[in-house]
């Protein structure tokens, strides 16, 4: 039976003379579901059943080609057949040539869907890649078997290892056409099309070009394999790339297909891979606010204005002038004002030298910026983001000016990262209009926004933050109240935990060597010199009120500040530096500290293993982000994975910290909590009871992400 079309509501197939077009129409993403591989079967035997048709093209409704498998099928247990490289098995055998016009982005599956075309016709703005290593697995339908059979083996290595989306033009020996304009695209590919036809171009399988492992290229991939099993430490599934595509030279197709299959089932079924999915779907759910009228509208953010011209203000005001957007940054003093300009100056000239940016662009940044001394040049902004002094009489004043200045309906945003924000946002006529926006430093850099809402703070103001972090390249993350946020308040524990450890025993390197071999980027004790000892220090000078129970409460700490110790910047803290080196040395006399410490407090000291100091470290982190949950600081466990990766480097092969309390399971984690509150004294007690929620969710079998 052959049928001139068909109209399921994701595939769609239109026959129109001597060539079939089947289109995906599957929003948002052409995500390739069960229903969308179904109707591209149906398609293909409807097109290869009409005997009028003698070529067959698959292009995309939408703007992209298809962001490939659909990942939120990945761990579902219903039958989901047919699976992918069934679908382009059917593609590849089509006795009938097969056309891929890649209108957009294709990735992952949606490349190895064109791959499994006999031709492909893109435009030479469009980028495709293969990601799925960002998802701990590797391409699973003939992605790494075909991709070296057009490309060259570097390039495909290179495009499956790192996962990086890449310019067509770079991969010219994959497309047979690559049109100028994305605008001529269809009508370029019809024409080719149409003398394809007329021609009769033969059916161009992939799969039956051969390949050979010579000496070089065995060498080749034993030098890469080497290099990605350094670079990539934790992580499971980038080796496994290598492999597979190692396999395409060493099998034949088949029996290479069968190979690529085996290492992606054995991707799956890591905990990486859990973590990177989660994270996946952690990221994107982060802007979805429960709640939330799906019509609020967004404010238009067309100018912002900056308070305070220091490292922090500068390095937010760079993030509006990359995108475009005019900042104009107010500082009491024109002195200061000037400073801090040149100094966002010399921060692009150093991008410029790396080669990241061409001196217009510096110039066209530069152009964006201006500066004032007077509050009344504030009058046209949209957007007003304080980064002052971290003190509430200093942050009352400003939004005070600004409340007498500022247009109505402009945001007025604080960067404070501990002050009460209802406190700041009393401080205004339009508490309704106040809203944190806490960047994380270097905040050119970083990529995390916490975004702070208030007791009183609109929707529309929350929808705009939110909107403007992608606007900024950020990823933004909804939190409430309390001191420190999720991210600072959660990193309290953490530091507190390390240097306890330190007065029972372990050496700041051996913690740091410990977290560092979990996934971080660097230990508590490097990253507290880096920071600088001295602002956690003046933390819990305003903070002594609330932990003045505990009289080893992060005292080698204090005692390395009040001697002059205050890490990288001084060249000692809990390590010394050489002058102009980063690299930590580490000194006995800050052990000498810890056992005077230790003793004068009556702690025993002992040997600690790592799996305690992993624990201690972690655990309390964990229970913290509990409370977060319980206290509503969070809505959901995954914003804070999300803020732990972005904002603290936790790592993504972890999943976040609440993503890896779940792997591990929460009767062990509260089991593990429980076992120190037991047996480390009095201090036990004071900081290692479980959370309630913790305490919930394992009374009724349940884990973080399930929770909410
Ligand atoms: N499967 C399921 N859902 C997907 C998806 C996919 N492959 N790609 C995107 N989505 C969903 C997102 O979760 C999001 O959903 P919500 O709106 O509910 O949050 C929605 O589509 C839009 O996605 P984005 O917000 O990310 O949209 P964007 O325009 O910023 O980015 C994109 C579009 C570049 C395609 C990006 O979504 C992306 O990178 N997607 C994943 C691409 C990928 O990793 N593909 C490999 C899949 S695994 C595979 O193909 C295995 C194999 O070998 C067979």
């Amino acid at each position: 039976m052959s049928q001139n079309t068909i109209t399921s509501s994701v595939v769609s197939l239109e026959i129109s003379g001597a060539i079939a077009n089947i289109t995906l129409n599957s929003a948002p993403v052409n995500a390739l579901s069960k229903a969308v591989r179904l109707g591209i079967i149906e398609a293909m035997n409807a097109a290869l059943d009409n005997a009028s048709v003698k070529g067959i093209t698959i292009t995309s409704s939408l703007a992209l080609f298809s962001a490939g498998a659909d990942i939120s099928e990945f761990g579902n247990a219903d039958d989901l057949s047919p699976m992918l490289p069934e679908v382009l098995n059917v593609v590849e055998n089509s006795t009938k040539p097969v056309f891929a016009i890649v209108n957009g982005n294709a990735f992952g599956g949606g490349l190895e869907l064109a791959l499994a075309c006999h031709y492909r016709i893109t435009h030479a703005k469009n980028r495709v890649g293969l990601p799925e290593v960002h998802l701990g697995i590797l391409p699973g339908a003939g992605g790494t078997q075909r991709l070296p059979r057009l490309a060259d083996v570097q390039t495909a290595l290179d495009m499956i290892v790192t996962g990086a989306p890449t310019s067509v033009q770079k991969l010219d020996i994959v497309f047979d056409v690559i049109v100028e304009k994305p605008e001529h695209l269809f009508e370029q590919a019809a024409k080719f099309v149409a003398t394809a036809i007329e021609e009769e171009f033969p059916v161009k399988p992939v799969s039956a070009i051969t390949l050979n492992l010579d000496a070089k290229t065995a060498g080749l991939f034993e030098k890469y394999a080497q290099g990605v099993a350094a670079k990539t430490k934790g992580f499971f599934a980038p080796l496994q790339c290598v492999k597979a595509v190692k396999a395409a030279f060493e099998l034949p197709f088949e029996d290479g297909l069968k190979r690529e299959s085996a290492l992606f089932m054995e991707c799956m079924n890591t905990p990486q891979a859990r973590a990177q999915q989660h994270f996946f779907f952690a990221e994107r759910a982060a802007s979805h606010v429960q709640g939330m009228d799906k019509n609020t509208k967004v404010r238009d953010i067309k100018k912002v204005a900056i308070i305070g011209a220091g490292t922090m203000g500068g390095g937010i005001a760079m993030n509006f002038a990359n995108v475009g957007i005019p900042v104009v940054m107010l500082e009491m003093k024109q002195e200061a004002l000037d400073k801090g300009l040149a100094l966002i100056h010399k921060n692009y000239l150093n991008s410029a030298k790396k080669g990241k940016l061409s001196e217009q662009q510096v110039t066209d940044r530069m152009n964006l910026l201006s500066g004032t001394t007077d509050y009344a040049d504030l009058g046209d902004v949209d957007l007003v983001i304080e980064a002052v002094f971290e003190k509430m009489s200093v942050k009352k004043e400003v939004f005070g000016a600004l409340d007498r200045v500022c247009k109505p309906g402009a945001i007025l945003a604080s960067n404070t990262s501990t002050l009460d924000l209802n406190e700041i946002a009393q401080s205004t006529s339009r508490p309704q209009d106040v809203i944190g926006l806490h960047f994380f430093s270097p905040a050119n850099v970083m990529k995390l926004l916490e975004i702070v809402r208030g007791a009183q703070t609109a929707d529309d103001v929350i929808k705009t933050s939110l909107h403007l972090a992608k606007t900024i390249n950020k990823v933004g993350v909804l939190v409430g109240v309390c001191f420190g946020f999720v991210g600072n308040r959660m990193i309290e524990p953490y530091g507190r935990e390390s240097n306890r450890l330190m007065l029972e025993g372990a050496s700041p390197e051996q913690v740091d060597r410990v977290l560092g071999k979990f996934g971080m980027p660097m230990g508590p004790f490097t990253m507290g010199d880096m920071a600088g000892l001295d602002i956690g220090y003046f933390v819990r000078e305003s903070r002594r009120e609330f932990i003045k129970h505990d009289p080893s409460y992060c005292i080698v700490a204090d005692k390395l500040v009040e001697q002059g110790r205050v890490g990288l910047k001084c060249g000692k803290g809990a390590y010394l530096y050489e002058a102009g080196n980063r690299q930590p040395i580490p000194d006995p006399a800050v052990i000498d500290i810890a056992k005077q410490e230790a003793a004068r407090l009556g702690i025993k000291q002992r040997d600690i293993s790592d799996q305690e100091i992993l624990e201690r470290c972690l655990y309390p982190l964990i229970n913290e982000g509990a409370d977060i949950l319980h206290e509503n600081i969070a809505s959901k466990s995954s914003d804070i994975d999300v803020i732990y990766v972005y904002g603290y480097g936790f790592p993504v092969f972890r999943g976040g910290p609440m993503q890896y309390a779940d792997e591990i399971g929460l009767a062990e984690v509260k089991a593990r909590l429980e076992y120190y509150r037991d047996t480390l004294g009095e201090y036990g007690k004071q900081w290692f009871s479980p959370s309630p929620m913790l305490n919930q969710l394992v009374a009724d079998n349940k884990n973080f992400s399930s929770s909410k």
